[in-house]
């Protein structure tokens, strides 16, 4: 259904060995001297998104070779394929169309011969509604009580994306509301929540795409049993549950009221369901209108990707710099690095995007790769993580590419605060690229009184070599709608780096096993019998946890 290439059999591929060769040997510092318009050479705005992707160890040569990589792969062949709903997700034989959930356009976009869209207005509209009702106080809990506060019990991508966005939204919440994630299957994500909310005024979300999902249902599970332990009864469950899931004979063996249910479809994958039924704690929290509008920024850039060019499609070519450091710099990792505190949990989100998807090591006629893919992705919000793993950053032996995200305006604008963010946001990445050389730091100890011996000790310590790449992304504000247009900008460099790199980006069986020995281990810890069954390791942490619980 996709192309299949091995990207390491094309021209591209092998021009772009050589030429990593040529630009090993090239410093940023001397890219921009070359080139008094570097920045605005490099750089591109979409709406009110700026890419600047200047500082990258790149010229107009290493991008035309990326470029010609991609269309060798078949990036704009699979990228259509994707958006008319063709069944790229080869090893579940499904269709990959998180893009319909958003598509605010009058098409129509077709699976097995028929057109999903009035579905997906179907469910919006219900969410709507459902919304309405819990904000006009029409809907309330079993005593009467408004449903203020809200607990959405799902794990993974169940999870992450409505905690990201409910966290980068919050001065969009509505007056009042409170929301709450329990995601771990440790008790105690579940009993510090549940402190925290009252059982006549919660509404229980049990969001899991399939509604097996160990952690989910067990939470699910509890929080039932406290709500009956805490004044509500089967009956008032209809009132107090409702379900975010594909898997509808599921919920209703649950208990859960039919029209408390919020389907959606198997060719929505978990990572990428944040913008259907899975947003529902968005919608409650922000209010369903800053849920359309988180949709109308993805649609505006699921429209750019699906319709620009490469040399002018932002998702691309922030793929293509990906593939460039990963597969000829040899980088093993990406930060993100949010320059806003609203925007905490983005790193952590695209984690699980990105590593989700790409980390793959069989290509997609089953053979190994031996190439790498999927990049390892981590990051914290700056400032924070200048004063903690920045030093790594500058002068550490790894090559780690970063991407920089800060809003223009703040939503807090207090006293110097956001200037003061700011420049430590363009501090950051002119430090990243210039580094400080010999002589700078020679000149500074002297004016710092230093004598010469001082200064030949501790010169080799403080110079830093720069020549570290770095995107910046600077967006006017942190609006439903910009945000919107961050994660669909990511969503399709996961894309455009899984097409490249000819591996399946919408499964995950690696995650399986480790489910499928817990679930064998569990039966094994319910009595303080020795167990032999396994490696000497695991018998021995095994038998160790049941001398001591
Ligand atoms: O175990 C991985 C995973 O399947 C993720 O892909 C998914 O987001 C998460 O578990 C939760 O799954 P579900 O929504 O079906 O409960």
């Amino acid at each position: 259904m996709l192309p299949n290439t091995d990207p390491t059999s094309t021209l591209a591929w092998k021009e772009l060995e050589m030429h990593a060769h040529e630009m090993e040997g090239r410093h940023l510092k001397d890219l921009f001297a070359q080139d008094p318009e570097r920045f605005k050479n490099y750089s591109q705005t979409f709406e009110d998104i700026l890419l600047d992707y200047s500082k990258n160890i790149i010229t107009q040569e290493t991008l035309d070779i990326l470029y010609r990589l991609a269309e060798d792969c078949g990036v704009k062949e699979a990228t259509e394929k994707m958006f008319s709903g063709a069944m790229i997700n080869g090893t579940e034989s499904r269709s990959v169309l998180h893009v319909a959930l958003r598509n605010r356009g009058k098409g129509q976009i077709m699976v097995d011969g028929k057109d999903v869209m009035p579905q997906v207005h179907d469910v919006l509209t219900r969410m709507r509604h459902f919304c309405e009702a819990i904000h006009s106080g029409k809907m309330t809990g079993y005593s009467g009580k408004e449903l203020t506060q809200v607990v959405n019990i799902g794990i993974g991508g169940s999870d992450l994306g409505p905690v990201m966005v409910t966290e980068a939204l919050k001065p969009y919440w509505i007056e009042g509301r409170e929301v709450y994630f329990v995601s771990n299957i440790d008790g105690t994500h579940l009993a510090e929540v549940l402190k925290k909310v009252d059982p006549e005024t919660t509404l229980f979300l049990v969001a899991s795409k399939t509604f097996t999902t160990q952690e989910t249902m067990t939470n699910a599970r509890s929080a039932r049993q406290w709500f009956y332990d805490h004044g509500g009864s089967e009956e008032s469950v209809a009132l107090h549950f409702a379900a975010l899931s594909t898997n509808i004979e599921g919920v209703k063996e649950f208990g859960i009221a039919e029209e408390n249910i919020f389907g959606f479809w198997d060719w929505v994958g978990g990572r990428y369901s944040l913008s259907s039924a899975i947003g529902m704690s968005i919608a409650l929290t922000v209010g369903f209108d800053h849920f359309i509008e988180l949709l109308d920024g993805m649609y505006s850039m699921d429209e750019h990707f699906r319709h620009a060019p490469l040399e002018e499609n932002i998702p691309a070519k922030l793929a293509l710099i990906g593939v460039w450091y990963t597969n000829f710099f040899g980088a093993e990792t990406e930060a993100i690095l949010p320059y806003d505190q609203y925007l905490h949990r983005f790193p952590a989100y695209f984690q699980q995007g990105n590593m989700e998807s790409n980390g793959k090591s069989v290509d997609r006629n089953g053979n190994p790769v031996d190439y790498q893919t999927g990049p390892i992705i981590w990051g914290e919000p700056g400032t924070n993580g200048q004063h903690a793993f920045y030093q790594l950053i500058h002068q550490g032996t790894r090559l780690i590419p970063c991407d920089f995200i800060a809003p223009a305006s703040s939503h807090n604008p207090i006293g110097d605060h956001h200037s003061i963010l700011l420049s430590n946001f363009f501090a950051q990445t002119e430090a990243l690229m210039n580094g400080k050389t010999a002589r700078q730091v020679t000149e500074e100890l002297k004016a710092a009184g230093k004598s010469d011996a001082e200064i030949a000790e501790l010169v080799p310590f403080k110079v830093f070599d720069g020549n570290r790449p770095t995107n910046s992304i600077l967006v006017r504000k942190i609006t439903p709608y910009v945000l919107g247009q961050l994660i669909a900008m990511y969503e399709h460099k996961i894309f455009v780096q899984g097409i490249v790199w000819n591996i399946y980006s919408f499964d995950q069986w690696g995650v399986e096993l480790g489910k499928q020995l817990a679930k064998a281990i569990l039966p094994e810890l319910k009595d303080d019998a020795k167990v032999a069954a396994h490696d000497s390791s695991t018998n021995g942490l095994i038998n160790a946890y049941k001398a001591w619980r």
